[in-house]
Formats: structure tokens, sequence, C-alpha cells
């Protein structure tokens, strides 16, 4: 079906000669078959937001539906790229970039294939067809569509497979190495499941604190430089997830080149690939067309659910959503839509659910598990926690990271404050440390919270009287909190000990710092006085997190022993 355009709005177009034409479906205009989204039909005029510039377009030019809606190709080339917000392929890859979402990538790309179903085979959407071996750790497996399901007529024998030829015949539909799906439809799952183990990120304050549980969701908020980018990079090195999908939104584009220069060094600490082939970057930054940011959140969800699908556990990084959501705020003035809070659209609330909402745990089609997790920053202006990107973000997600404008000022990173962060998936992830065998995990946990909020409550009572106007059991209670800080919560992004830690020295670190506490308060209670405390020297405490390995839950356990011996003196 072919019209012309009439009038170009920026990134809106107006269409006229298009009468058998759907909402959300995909138009390609002009000459070079630019993609863009039907977004309003109003009797014979169509409007279709761009998703790219659109400069070079002229009225008359040609525009024609795809049949389809905005859709990205998914296949075994997306480990290790870098992908546009509609995933063609920026660097590194087989160049189709160029090409339009419309046409599959043609790029004589062969993949080793080895074929796991055979000819008369009954199968099922989610069934495996057959595996590829990728340059990573992630193998690719190949899957009966979603919505397809029937006799194996033939499949491809083992060997090398093009992205032309077709997988299989199933029922006479031809299946090919790679797939088309529309990015805002989540992709069809079995049943969703219960969270039952941490997403571990490495960092203490987070895995320890604020848990996030594979499959939920996290938001970062944070006002201007406290840290948002480092964070989220810092879980993309070290978390446990077996596939990444960062979607760099309207940020920075150099910050995204350094990063990915770190993930190619970077080895993993299984397989000794490089963690960029578990990798898969779609890039929007902030000297991209704007028009795409609004797609790439989608894709990136897309892109993760394909590897939910085929039985990994991916996670899904934004950075930022509230660029996102900017752009979403453009589109909807262009079009002259009645705004609603601050400019942006009605639809903000129900667009921000609609993203989270697909993460999850789930059985998949094809009888496996697998998991989204979906962790995203948020910007929110002059770092006003209440405007509406950052307010309803809160309302959706399970855990909250809230960057805390004083502790980066100090310099306290992550500067994640306990003060205005939530976790509700603790209880899970309680559970899971203690079918590990760290049964004192959620104790120590509430106790650890409990210390760092009496200790605020009581510094600012200190401000009032100063220290020797407090008991001595309350000086105590502010010791804790400050080795609860320095040895626990803050983590050096740059040490190569202290990055990353594992789960068994993290519990141990924390053990530590309550064992301290622990004996500070019987010598209070045996008679000595709380300066005599104070002015013993604990910096130890605070230095094992970068002096012993990420794993070394021995070394911090010898520590304690020697440091306990060091306060017993004092009795
Ligand atoms: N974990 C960390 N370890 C050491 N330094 C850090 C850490 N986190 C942040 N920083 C410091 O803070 C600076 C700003 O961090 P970052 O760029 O992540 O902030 P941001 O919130 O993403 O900023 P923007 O609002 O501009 O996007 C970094 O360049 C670094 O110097
Ligand atoms: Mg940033």
């Amino acid at each position: 079906m072919s019209g012309h355009v009439v009038r170009v709005n920026g990134p809106l177009v107006e269409i006229e000669g298009l009468d058998r034409v759907e909402m959300l479906e995909l138009v390609a205009i002009g000459e070079g078959r630019l993609p863009a989204e039907v977004v309003s039909i109003d009797s014979g005029l169509v409007t279709a937001q761009a998703y790219e510039s659109m400069s070079g377009v002229r009225t008359g030019d040609p525009a024609a539906t795809a049949g389809y809606a905005l859709s990205a190709w998914l296949g075994p080339d997306l480990l290790g790229g870098t992908f546009d917000g509609l995933l063609r392929p920026l660097a590194g890859r087989p160049d189709w970039l160029g090409a339009s979402t419309l046409d599959a990538p043609n790029d004589g790309h062969v993949w080793p294939f080895v074929a796991v179903a055979k000819a008369g085979d009954q199968v099922a959407s989610g069934a495996l067809l057959g595996r590829i071996a990728t340059a990573g750790p992630i193998e690719h497996r190949v899957l009966v569509p979603p919505g397809i399901s029937g006799r194996v007529e033939s499949i491809a024998a083992d060997g090398d497979v093009t992205g032309e030829s077709p997988i299989a015949v199933i029922d006479g539909r031809a299946i090919g190495v790679r797939e088309r799906w529309p990015i805002r439809v989540p992709r069809p799952i079995g049943t969703r499941l219960a969270s039952d183990a941490p997403l571990l990120t490495g960092q203490r304050v987070l895995d320890l604190f604020f848990p996030i549980a594979k499959g939920a969701t996290a938001a970062v908020p944070g006002g201007f430089g406290t840290g948002k980018t480092m964070l989220l990079q810092q879980i993309v090195k070290w978390c446990d997830a077996d596939v990444i999908v960062f979607v760099g939104c309207g940020e920075r584009g150099n910050e995204l080149a350094d990063a990915m220069a770190d993930l190619s060094e970077l080895g993993d600490r299984t397989s000794g690939h490089s963690l960029l082939e578990r990798t898969v970057v779609i890039a929007n930054t902030s000297n991209m067309p704007v028009m795409a940011r609004e797609a790439s959140i989608y894709t990136g969800m897309t892109v993760a659910e394909y590897y939910r699908d085929m039985g990994y556990d991916a996670v899904l990084l934004a950075d930022s959503t509230s660029r996102w959501a900017e752009a979403l705020r453009e589109f909807s003035s262009r079009s002259g839509e009645l705004p609603a809070e601050e400019g942006y659209p009605a639809g903000l609330s129900s667009a921000l659910a609609a993203f989270y909402e697909r993460a999850g745990r789930v059985t998949t089609l094809g009888g496996g598990t697998g998991s989204v997790s979906a962790i995203g920053a948020v910007s929110p202006a002059g770092g006003d926690m209440t405007e509406p990107v950052t307010a309803h973000t809160e309302r959706f997600v399970r855990s909250l990271w809230s960057l805390d404008r004083n502790l980066a000022y100090a310099r306290h990173y992550p500067a994640v404050t306990w003060r205005r962060s939530f976790s509700r998936d603790v209880e899970a992830v309680g559970a899971w440390h203690g079918a590990a065998g760290r049964s004192n995990w959620n104790r120590d946990r509430a106790r650890g919270v409990t210390v760092l909020a009496e200790a605020d409550r009581l510094e600012s009572v200190v401000e009032l009287v100063g220290l020797t106007g407090l008991p001595g059991n309350e000086r105590m209670v502010i010791l804790a909190g400050r080795l609860l800080r320095d040895a626990v919560l803050q983590q050096n992004a740059l040490s190569a000990n202290d990055a990353t830690c594992g789960a068994a020295k993290q519990s141990a670190l924390l053990e530590l710092v309550l064992a301290v506490y622990d004996s500070c308060l019987s010598l209070i209670a045996g008679g000595v006085p709380a300066a005599v405390i104070e002015e013993c020297d604990l910096s130890r405490v605070a230095r094992l997190r970068d002096e012993l390995r990420p794993d070394d839950a021995l070394g911090v356990a010898a520590a304690e022993r020697e440091i306990l011996a060091q306060l017993e003196q004092l009795a």
C-alpha cells in the first residue's frame, strides 16, 4: 500500500493515500525507506512518527505501509554488538546500517548451526530447533518462534547457515535464523514465577541492604553527577546475569564508548571470554536523533526477552529513562496532544508501567526458565524527586536505589542513601542466602539498617548537645554507623579488590562491623569510658574491603578475631 507525504513537522510526517493502515503500523518514508510508525489516523490523513531525521524528505515523496508494527530483527548477531534504537548495527558488526528495519538484514554472515530437532518431529512455539556457538560464553538457541507449531518438514543440516536460508520448514512455513518481533509487544511466556534468587550485583549496598531479585525491577534516581552511570556500569560489569542489554538513552556518547572499551578488556570471571561477548549495547546517545530514543527502551526489552526465552537470565539497564520520557514529551507536544503533568503526555505513567511490567522470571514457551531484570536510571531535573518520571517510576519498581547529593559530595560512593531506598524482595533474597548457608543474613541486615538509622538520628542530636552529651552506648551507635558506612556501604569502583564483592565477603564484612559494635557495647557495660574506645584505632576495619580479594570471606573472619582481641585489651 503506497501513499505520499503531504507535510513534515519535525519527526511527524503526514501522509495521504494510505487507506488500509493500522495504528502503530510501520511505514517506509521516501526513497530511503526511512522507518516511521503510525500514531494517528484521521479520515484520509495518516500521521507517522519518524525514527530518523526527516530532513531529506519532501512533500510528494512516497510512503509505503509495511503490513506490520515497528519491529526489530532478532538473531545470533546481537551479542557483542552495538545497535541503534531500532536494532540496526552501529559498529563492530556486519554493516547493515542504512538498511531500514523494513528489510531483513542481508549481510551474508554465516553461523555454525547444529540441529536438535529432526524432520518429522511435532514442535510447538519455544521448542529448540538447534544451537549456534557464538564467540562468547552464551550459546545461541534457535527456537520455534511464538505463534508457530506443527510438523518439522525439513531442517538444515549441521554446518553453516546464513541469515537468508531457512533453518527449518514447519507445516509449510519457513523459519529463518532471524526473527522479526514488534518491539512494543511483550514476547509470550508460559507462566510467571516468583523470584527466588537475587541478581547479585557485587555492590554491597545493593546486595546486602536493597537487593534486587532475578526478574525484578529497580530504579536509580539521582541528581546531576551523583553517580547513576557509574553504578549502572558497575552492575553491567559485575552482576551475575547471563546476558546484559545496556540501553544508552540520551546520555553522553563518549561515556558509552569508554564503558564499552572497559567491557572488552574485562574478562568474564568464569569463562575467560571478554564481558562484551555477552553484552548487547543499544545506543541512542545525546548526539543521535532524539526520535529513536523512544523506541530504544522497547527494543532493549525485546532483546532481553529474546534471551530470556532461550532460558537465560537477562538484565536490561537503561540510562536514562528520563531522557526517554523527554522524547515522549517532545512527540506529544508536536502532535498537539493535551499535556498532563509538567508537559509529559497523560500516558507517561502507563508507558512506564508497561515497560517495567515486561520484567519477570518465567517459564518459557519451551518449558525452561529464564528472567529479565530491569534497572533504569532516572535523572530528576534539579534533583526534585517529586517530578513525574521519578514519582511514577517509584510506584512500579521493586527496588529503589536513591542517590544522594550529599553523599556524592562527600565522595561516599556509590552514593545510594539508606534513607530513601527500599527493596520489596528482602525476604525472598534472605531465604536464598539462608539456603546458601548464610543463615544470619536477614538478622544482620535488619540490625545494620537499624544502626544506620539510629546513627543518623543521634548525629543530629550531637550537633545540638555535642558528643559528650550522649551516654556511652549511644556513642557506640555513632561509631558503628561510621564503620558501616566506611567498611561496608562505600565501595571503590576503581579498586581491583573492591570494585566487586562476593556474597560471602559482603556478609563477613557486615558481621565484622556488628561484632565490633557488640564488643564496644560490652566494654561500655563493663565501665570502659566511651572516649577510650573511640580513640582505639579501628581503621583496619575499613581497609579490609580494599586489601582482601573480592571473595576472601575467610580473610575477613581472621581479621575479625584480631580486631576483637585488640578491643578486649581495653577491658
Ligand atoms: N562508585 C564510584 N566510585 C568512584 N567514583 C565514582 C563512583 N560513582 C561516581 N563516581 C564519580 O562521580 C562522577 C560522576 O558520576 P556519573 O557520571 O556516574 O554521574 P551521573 O549521575 O551519571 O551524572 P549525569 O547526571 O551527568 O548523568 C564520576 O565521574 C566519578 O568521578
Ligand atoms: Mg550519567
